[in-house]
């Protein structure tokens, strides 16, 4: 209840002030790029293309982009690829916004656009989405700072599945998540191809990450 109440002070604060130190500098992230283009290569099957439409959801900071990038430019000519966060003004300890950061992370990529916005505004359809660790349990959404009014994963769900025109894919950490992930699916009536432990030579994780496939 009381954390409910900082959490809402802090997200209405934050969305409306969206104060972030400028001209944001870091070191590419490769290896999450790397580790994102690795599962996306083990995992999608694409044929090439005119054009390719991307939305990765909750993208954070964005510091993967260049590994969705890399792997979605291999099959096509034109890549939209477009990222939603909902909690775009986060602060780092440095006083830089998630928003600056994913600035620099997607600097130069031509198509590439990063929405500070909730899933649910998001109406175009899209060939791919991506969707690397949802929240699905409330603990991890509160601890991170999201207003309980924020937590909906199954109407998450159904409108991500609304947007999308060929594939998903949705990776969740631990067992547990993975677990509830497939409830979501059931409970939504949504078809879902489990695949399994998603791992990596490029990242290790404390904990086990499981993968599905959404095909439409
Ligand atoms: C566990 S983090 C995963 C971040 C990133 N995808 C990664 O793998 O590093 C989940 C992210 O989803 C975002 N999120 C939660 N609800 C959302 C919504 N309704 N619309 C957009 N983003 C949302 C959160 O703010 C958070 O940044």
């Amino acid at each position: 209840m009381f954390q409910d109440l900082k959490n809402r002070f802090d997200f209405f604060i934050r969305s409306h002030t969206k104060f972030s130190r400028k001209n944001y500098r870091g070191e590419i992230e490769n290896a999450e790029s790397d580790y994102v283009f690795d599962i996306l290569n083990q995992n999608l099957k694409l044929s090439k293309r005119e054009n390719i439409k991307v939305l990765d959801i909750g993208s954070k900071n964005w510091a993967y982009v260049r590994g969705e990038y890399k792997f979605f430019k291999q099959f096509c000519t034109n890549l939209q690829l477009d990222g939603v966060e909902i909690d775009a003004y986060r602060l780092y300890a440095n006083l830089y916004s998630r928003y600056e950061a994913a600035g620099f992370y997607t600097k130069g990529l031509k198509g590439v656009n990063y929405y500070a916005d909730n899933l649910l505004n998001i109406k175009e359809e899209y060939d791919y989405i991506i969707w690397l660790l949802p929240f699905v349990t409330p603990y991890p959404h509160r601890s991170w700072g999201l207003p309980e009014k924020y937590f909906m994963p199954e109407k998450l769900l159904e409108h991500a599945y609304g947007l999308l025109r060929e594939e998903m894919l949705i990776v969740n950490q631990g067992e547990e998540e993975a677990e509830i992930q497939k409830i979501l699916f059931e409970k939504s009536g949504i078809l879902y191809e489990p695949l399994g432990r998603i791992l990596s030579d490029c990242l290790e994780f404390k904990n086990n990450r499981y993968g599905y496939i959404v095909r439409k």
